[in-house]
C-alpha cells in the first residue's frame, strides 16, 4: 500500500546488558567517567526512566512514542491474540527502552472487519483484549513507569454495528439518521440498479457509496462499507465525540491519536473528484483496478480545523484536573505538503494538534539524501517553531525493510533511519518491532489473508498483515508471543534469530542502537532541546546536521546513505574542532576532529564538538 492508500494509504532484567559493550554508547554520553567501572551507572540509568530534559508540561516536544498493535504484542490468555495484560507484562521492557508514551491501535468492542477501526462501542474494551478494569490497571502501571497511554480515536466513521448506525438505518425518520451521510440515488439503470450520487471512492477500493435497500438511499463510507462515515455537519456528532474524549481523559489517558482525521468532511456540493493522470495523460489505475481520484472533495475539507480545535479545548481542560502533564493530541495527517501540515498545529489562540504526524519525511521511501535534507529543513522552518512528529513505520505500510532496505545492509540502514528519527529536533514515533528490525512478512496465499483489502486487491496488494505479525520476543515457541497452538497471524520464521532476547544481550544489535539513541535524545541537552541546522549541504551521499543549545556542547550527526565508505568534513579547513564520540556504528573508528569523519556503509556518527 503506498502512502496515499494508507490513510488508507500508509524483558527482561538484562535489558541494559547491551549498554555494556564497548563503543556503542560511550561513557561520555552518560556523563560518566571513562573507566571500566563506568558500566554501573549506565545500567542504573537505563533501568529507571532516563533523566528527561523536558518537563511534564513540555514532554511532548521531545517525546518518544511507541505504537502498539495490541493483537500482536503479547498474549497472556493463550488465545493467540494479544491482550491488555500482555502490554502490562511488557511495561518494564518499554520503560527500559525509554518510551514516554504508548499509542494503542483501537481496543474497543468491534466486529473487527478493519481490526478495531470499526468501533461498535466507544466506551468499553473488547473482551478479547480484556476489560475496563484491565485498562485502568494498564494506565496505572504505565503511569508508575512514567509511560502515558494514548488511545486511538476514530471519529470519521463507526462500525455498521454501532447502535447509532443501527438506529440510523432503521428508517429515514429515525433521529439518528442524520448522524451519518445519506444520499438518494442519482438515478437507476435500466435493470433497476441504483446509481451512486457521484464518483467518490473508498480508500479500500470501489465506490464509497453503499446502497441500503430497505430505506432506498446510499450511505457514504470512506473505508469499508462496514465503516459508515459520520456526519460532521450535525452538531450532535461534535457533542457525542467530545463526550467520548472526556470519558477516556477521565480514565487517565495521556492523549489520543486521531484516526483518518483529514477525511471527516466531504464537499456538500457532491461534485465528482478529478482523475489522477500519468505523464502521458492516461488515468492512473490503482491496486483495486479503479481510476485513481484526486481526493479533492473528500479530503482536507473546510470544517476539519474547527473540530480539531474543539477536541483540543476539551482535552486541555484535563491537563490540571486529574494529574499534571499535558495530554497530547496526535493526528493521522497524510497531507500533500508541509504548508497543510503546518495548519494542523493551529495557532496559539486556536490550537489544534500538538503533534500532527509528519508523513512527508518518513514516507519518502527512498534513501535520497537531498529529499531528506529538504524535508527535514521544511519541518524545521515551515512549522512555525512547532516540534515535528517524525515516523517511519506504522501498521498500514510495509515495514522499514521493504521501504528502505536493500536486503544486504538492512540493519545498517535501520540504524541510519533511527538516527534521523531520534536525533533530529522534535518527537519520534515508532512501531513495535522496529527496534529489533522485524521484517515485513506478507501472507503467501490469498486464503491466509486476514486484512480484507488484501483480499480485494490480491495479488497486486496483499494487505497489511505483513506488518502486523506477532512481536518477536525470544526464540521459544511462537516467539514468546503466545502459548496458543496457532496465533491470529503466523509468527514469521525469522523469530529464531530476530528477537528481543537475542538483541538485548548483543551490544551491537539494532535494539542496542535504539536504546542508546533514545537515551541520548532524553539526556543530551543539545539533542533534547537544541536548534538544528544542516551541514555539508551539497553532499548527495551523507546527511549531516548539528544540534545546538546554549550552555552545552554542540552535537554533530552524520549518516551515510550509501553502501560505500564515505569521508565527510564538517568544518572549514583550518577551523576543525576536536570531537568526542557519543554514538557510532559498531566497529567504526573515533574521528579526531570534525574535519574528517569516516563512515562505513550506511554508517552513522554522533559526537560532541569540544570547546
Ligand atoms: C487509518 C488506520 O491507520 C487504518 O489502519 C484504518 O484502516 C483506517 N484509518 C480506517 O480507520
Amino acid at each position: 500500500m503506498h502512502a496515499r492508500t494508507s490513510k488508507a494509504h500508509i524483558a527482561q532484567s538484562c535489558a541494559t546488558a547491551l549498554l555494556l559493550g564497548a563503543g556503542v554508547l560511550t561513557a561520555a554520553a552518560q556523563g560518566a567517567k571513562p573507566s571500566p567501572r563506568n558500566r554501573a551507572p549506565m545500567v542504573q540509568q537505563a533501568a529507571t526512566q532516563p533523566a528527561a530534559v523536558t518537563s511534564d508540561r513540555d514532554w511532548w516536544k521531545n517525546a518518544v512514542i511507541y505504537e502498539i498493535y495490541p493483537r500482536s504484542f503479547q498474549d497472556t490468555n493463550g488465545d493467540g491474540i494479544g491482550d491488555l495484560n500482555g502490554i502490562i507484562r511488557r511495561l518494564d521492557y518499554l520503560r527500559d527502552l525509554g518510551v514516554d508514551a504508548i499509542w494503542l491501535t483501537p481496543i474497543y468492542p468491534s466486529p473487527e472487519v478493519d481490526f478495531g477501526y470499526d468501533i461498535a462501542d466507544y466506551r468499553a474494551i473488547d473482551p478479547q483484549y480484556g476489560s475496563l478494569a484491565n485498562f485502568d490497571r494498564l494506565v496505572a502501571e504505565a503511569g508508575k513507569r512514567h509511560i502515558r497511554v494514548l488511545m486511538d480515536m476514530v471519529m470519521n466513521h463507526t462500525s455498521d454495528k454501532h447502535p447509532w448506525f443501527v438506529a440510523a438505518r432503521s428508517s429515514k425518520d429515525n433521529p439518528y439518521r442524520d448522524w451519518f451521510v445519506w444520499q438518494d440515488a442519482k438515478g437507476f439503470t435500466k435493470d433497476g440498479k441504483p446509481i451512486p450520487p457521484n464518483n467518490w471512492q473508498s480508500l479500500f477500493g470501489h465506490s464509497a457509496w453503499q446502497w441500503d435497500a430497505p430505506t432506498r438511499q446510499f450511505y457514504y463510507h470512506k473505508f469499508y462499507s462496514e465503516q459508515p462515515d459520520v456526519n460532521w455537519h450535525n452538531p450532535a456528532i461534535h457533542a457525542a465525540f467530545a463526550d467520548i474524549v472526556k470519558f477516556w481523559l477521565g480514565r487517565g489517558v495521556g492523549g489520543f491519536r486521531f484516526d483518518a482525521i483529514t477525511t471527516l468532511y466531504e464537499d456538500p456540493s457532491l461534485a465528482d473528484e478529478g482523475t489522477i493522470r500519468d505523464k502521458d495523460g492516461k488515468p492512473v489505475i490503482n491496486a483495486y483496478g479503479d481510476v485513481q481520484l484526486d481526493g479533492s472533495k473528500t479530503d482536507n475539507q473546510p470544517g476539519l480545523h474547527e473540530v480539531v480545535n474543539e477536541m483540543r479545548v476539551v482535552s486541555d481542560k484535563f491537563n490540571k484536573s486529574v494529574f499534571p502533564g499535558t495530554r497530547v493530541l496526535i493526528g493521522e495527517t497524510y497531507l500533500p505538503n508541509v504548508q497543510e501540515l503546518a495548519k494542523m498545529y493551529g495557532t496559539v489562540a486556536r490550537p489544534e494538534f500538538h503533534l500532527p504526524m509528519d508523513t512527508q519525511i518518513g514516507m519518502i521511501n527512498k534513501l535520497d539524501v537531498a529529499s531528506f535534507r529538504a524535508k527535514i529543513n521544511d519541518a524545521q522552518t515551515q512549522l512555525h517553531g512547532n516540534p515535528p512528529l517524525l515516523l517511519f513505520d506504522n501498521h498500514d505500510n510495509p515495514r522499514i525493510d521493504v521501504r528502505y532496505g536493500d536486503g544486504v545492509h538492512d540493519t545498517e540502514i535501520a540504524r541510519a533511519i533511527a538516527t534521523v528519527l531520534f536525533a533530529t529536533r522534535g518527537s519520534a514515533l515508532f512501531y513495535y518491532g522496529d527496534e529489533i528490525g522485524m521484517k515485513t512478512t506478507p501472507p503467501a496465499r490469498k486464503e491466509d489473508v486476514k486484512d480484507p483489502v488484501g483480499i480485494i486487491a490480491w495479488p497486486v496488494f496483499k494487505g497489511r498483515d505483513g506488518e502486523r505479525t506477532p512481536m518477536q520476543w525470544n526464540a521459544t515457541t511462537n516467539a514468546g508471543f503466545s502459548t496458543a497452538a496457532s496465533t491470529w497471524l503466523p509468527v514469521p520464521p525469522t523469530y529464531s534469530t530476530v528477537n528481543v532476547q537475542a538483541q538485548q544481550s548483543d551490544p551491537d544489535s539494532l535494539f542496542a542502537w535504539y536504546q542508546s539513541l533514545i537515551q541520548l535524545k532524553k539526556t543530551n541537552p543539545a539533542l533534547a532541546r537544541g536548534q538544528q541546522a544542516m551541514l555539508d549541504s551539497q553532499n548527495p551521499k551523507v546527511l549531516s546536521w548539528v544540534r545546538r543549545v546554549s550552555g552545552s556542547p554542540a552535537v554533530i550527526v552524520s549518516a551515510n546513505f550509501t553502501a560505500e565508505q564515505q569521508t565527510v568534513s564538517l568544518a572549514a579547513p583550518g577551523s576543525e574542532s576536536k570531537v568526542k564520540t557519543l554514538l557510532k556504528t559498531p566497529g567504526a573508528a573515533d574521528p579526531a576532529t570534525n574535519g574528517s569523519i569516516v563512515l562505513g556503509p550506511f554508517g552513522v556518527y554522533i559526537g560532541e564538538i569540544q570547546p
